[in-house]
C-alpha cells in the first residue's frame, strides 16, 4: 500500500493535472492540512516535498507552496467508430492497473504485471513525455463513446525517418468487442494524416493469434522473425514483425478491415 504521504501527493497532483488547484494558488499551509487530518507534519511536508521534485509546485520562504504554470500540452482526443483516444491522467490509475496488473493481458506483452506504483510511474511518464516538443510518443487511453474509463490504450512511438512503432492492450473483461481494431485503426489514421508518417510497425509474439489476426485485418504485411527479441515472462520470447505503409492504408475500410 502507497505511504501517506505518496497517497496525499497524488490527491494534489491530480488536482492540479485536472486545473482544481491553479498555477500562482498558495496550496493550505502545512500546519492547515495536519489539522484537517491529512497526517502528521512529516507527511504532509513529504508530500510537498515529492509535489516540488515533480515540478508541479514551488516552495519559497515568504510565499509558502505555490502551484506551477504548466507547460500547455495540446489534449488529444481522437474519435473512433466505436473509441475514443484521449490522454492519460493521473485519475486512470485504477483502470491502466486492471489492464498492465492482470496476468491474462501482460503474458502477451513485452513486460511482466506491474503493481501500482508502476502504474503511477507509467502514467506520470507518458504525461511528461506527452509535453515533449517535438512529440514523439503517442500514448493514449482508449475509451468508449459512453464512458470516460479507460478500459484500454494504443500507442505509436516515434523512430527513425516517419516511422513509429505501434502497441496497445485492452482489458480483458473487455476484449472481443472490436476496440483494440478500432483503436489502432484510429491512432494509425491520425499517424499517417496527421503526423505524415511513411511507416508503421509492430512486433507481436508469434502465438498472439488475437493480435496477429488484427494485423491482418488492418492490412499489415508480415516481414519476418525477430529472434529473441523480449525477455519476458522468465524468458526469451521472438516476435514476428508487421509493417503497414502509407500508400497501403484505406481509411475508409480500416486497411483491410471490417
Ligand atoms: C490483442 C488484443 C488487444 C485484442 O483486443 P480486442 O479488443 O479483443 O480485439 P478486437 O475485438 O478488435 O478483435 C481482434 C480480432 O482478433 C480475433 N481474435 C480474438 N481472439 C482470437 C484468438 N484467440 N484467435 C484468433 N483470433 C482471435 C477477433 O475475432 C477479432 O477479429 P474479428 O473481428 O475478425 O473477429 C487483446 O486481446 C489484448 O489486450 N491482448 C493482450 C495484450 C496484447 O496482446 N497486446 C498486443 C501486443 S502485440
Amino acid at each position: 500500500m502507497a505511504p501517506k504521504w505518496q497517497k496525499l501527493a497524488d490527491r494534489l497532483a491530480s488536482q492540479i493535472r485536472r486545473g482544481d488547484l491553479t498555477p500562482g494558488q498558495q496550496l493550505p499551509h502545512i500546519r492547515d492540512l495536519v489539522a484537517a487530518g491529512e497526517g502528521s507534519k512529516t507527511t504532509v511536508h513529504a508530500a510537498y516535498k515529492a509535489l516540488e521534485a515533480e515540478g508541479l509546485v514551488t516552495s519559497s520562504r515568504g510565499h509558502g507552496t505555490v502551484v506551477r504554470p504548466q507547460l500547455p500540452i495540446k489534449q488529444l482526443r481522437i474519435v473512433g467508430d466505436q473509441v475514443v483516444l484521449r490522454e492519460f491522467t493521473r485519475d486512470d490509475v485504477d483502470a491502466v492497473l486492471a489492464i498492465i496488473g492482470d496476468d491474462t493481458v501482460t503474458t502477451w506483452l513485452s513486460f511482466d504485471s506491474r503493481d501500482r506504483a508502476q502504474a503511477v510511474a507509467m502514467i506520470d511518464g507518458t504525461i511528461e513525455r506527452a509535453r515533449h516538443e517535438p512529440r514523439t510518443e503517442f500514448y493514449l487511453g482508449v475509451t468508449n463513446h459512453d464512458d470516460n474509463r479507460v478500459l484500454g490504450f494504443v500507442r505509436i512511438g516515434l523512430s527513425g525517418v516517419q516511422a513509429g512503432k505501434l502497441g496497445y492492450a485492452i482489458a480483458a473483461a473487455e476484449w472481443g468487442r472490436g476496440y483494440a481494431t478500432d483503436a489502432a485503426r484510429t491512432l494509425i489514421g491520425y499517424a499517417f494524416t496527421e503526423l505524415g508518417l511513411h511507416r508503421i510497425s509492430a512486433a507481436i509474439g508469434p502465438e498472439n493469434a488475437a493480435s496477429i489476426a488484427m494485423m491482418e485485418k488492418l492490412g499489415f504485411t508480415r516481414e519476418g522473425v525477430l529472434r529473441d527479441h523480449v525477455f519476458t515472462n522468465g524468458s526469451w520470447r521472438d516476435s514476428v514483425l508487421y509493417s503497414l505503409l502509407e500508400h497501403e492504408w484505406q481509411p475508409q475500410s480500416g486497411g483491410g478491415g471490417r
